[in-house]
């Protein structure tokens, strides 16, 4: 059956109709061109000054060129609290990542330093409710000074509070959904768990950092004075710690290292595109007759495993995890 319509475009009430809805929907799109803004001028300027990229540059830069983004809940914390707290310090949504749909929560530290008020800690629970739900692979633009410190009795302790995104992290792991963080601004408390629960995680030399309390309240705690970078920077974590398992020179490339990731990271055993073709996969581009040359009847000689591995891995290609902790575990930390 095809519908018929009753309605005049061309009578009054149809126009008022349109006028106003038309109107409203200016408005908002208004608005959300304020939100998508940030924090204020002199916020976004220190950030870009310590050579960081706004939060929505890092959202299109990590999303496949030209795919959409549906970003959930905008105007959450909207006129809410005493001073504005845009998009809640969080954005979040579905994007595109070689071409499989994945969550994105991106803090956004113009707003209050990132810092996690009760309505960021409920969006950032819905977008992963809504990642398990769909099994989307989750991925974490950490840049943030953890719990509201003025508000930590309504963010910690209970259930649906801040602990329940790291347990959320946990299940999603356990159930195969990738959890993948790439720390790109100093990372406090709340904010320091959220890489240290990830699958796996990348850490910008520099800007990003992980750890309990910052060089501030490490000094009025114990006196002591230390630098960001010795504290809990990307060298002492990717080398001595390994909290963190990729090193980046600077925001994009931690960006290009979380799409390789993702690359090589199925969701689930079932998300597998096309059965193995066997006949097709390259060879090592070493020889696996190699092999007993490299490694010898002598097990008291070390060999480089890597040497192995190239023997045995198609196209000898490997991305490895790590790399700079391994070092450290072979030659002792410094
Ligand atoms: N709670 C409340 N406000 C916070 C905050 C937090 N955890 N972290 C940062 N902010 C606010 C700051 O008060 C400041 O607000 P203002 O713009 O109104 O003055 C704004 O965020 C920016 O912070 P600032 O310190 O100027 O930025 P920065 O980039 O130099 O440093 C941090 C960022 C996160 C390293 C630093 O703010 C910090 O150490 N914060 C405290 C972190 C902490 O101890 N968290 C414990 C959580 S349990």
């Amino acid at each position: 059956m095809i519908l018929g319509s009753r309605v005049n475009p061309a009578a009054g009430n149809f126009r008022e109709n349109d006028r106003e809805l038309r109107g409203l929907a200016e408005e908002l799109r208004g608005l959300a061109a304020v939100v998508a803004q940030g924090g204020g001028e002199t916020a976004r300027e220190r950030h870009r000054a310590r050579g960081k990229m706004p939060v929505r540059e890092r959202v299109d830069e990590l999303l496949d060129p030209g795919s959409p983004f549906l970003e959930i809940g905008q105007l959450a914390a909207h006129e809410v609290y005493d001073s504005p707290l845009p998009a809640a310090g969080i954005v979040c949504g579905v994007g595109w990542i070689g071409g499989r749909p994945c969550m994105l929560t991106a803090n956004d530290a113009t707003v209050k330093g990132g810092a996690y008020y009760p309505l960021t800690v409920k969006k950032h629970l819905r977008a992963q409710e809504i990642a398990a739900a769909c099994r989307l692979p989750c991925v974490y633009l950490a840049d943030s000074g953890g719990a509201y410190l003025k508000g930590q009795a309504e963010v910690f302790p209970d259930r649906d509070h801040f602990g329940r995104i790291f347990r959320n992290q946990a299940l999603m792991s356990a159930d195969g959904i990738p959890q993948i963080a790439a720390v790109m601004g100093p990372c406090t408390a709340g904010g320091a768990y959220i890489p240290a629960m990830a699958d796996e995680s990348v850490i910008v030399k520099g800007t990003g950092a992980i750890y309990l309390a910052g060089p501030p309240l490490v000094k009025a705690a114990t006196g002591e004075s230390i630098d960001s970078e010795s504290l809990g920077g990307a060298d002492v974590h990717t080398r001595v710690s390994g909290v963190a398992d990729h090193y980046a020179e600077n925001d994009r490339e931690a960006l290009r290292v979380v799409r390789r990731i993702l690359a090589r990271r199925e969701s689930h055993p079932s998300e597998a595109s096309a059965p193995m073709d066997w006949d097709s996969a390259p060879p090592p581009r070493f020889s696996p007759d190699e092999l007993h040359g490299v490694v010898g009847a002598n097990l008291r000689r070390p060999f480089d495993m890597r040497e192995v591995v190239a023997r045995i891995v198609d196209d000898s290609e490997w991305d490895e995890f790590k790399a700079r902790h391994a070092e450290t575990l072979l030659t002792g930390f410094a």
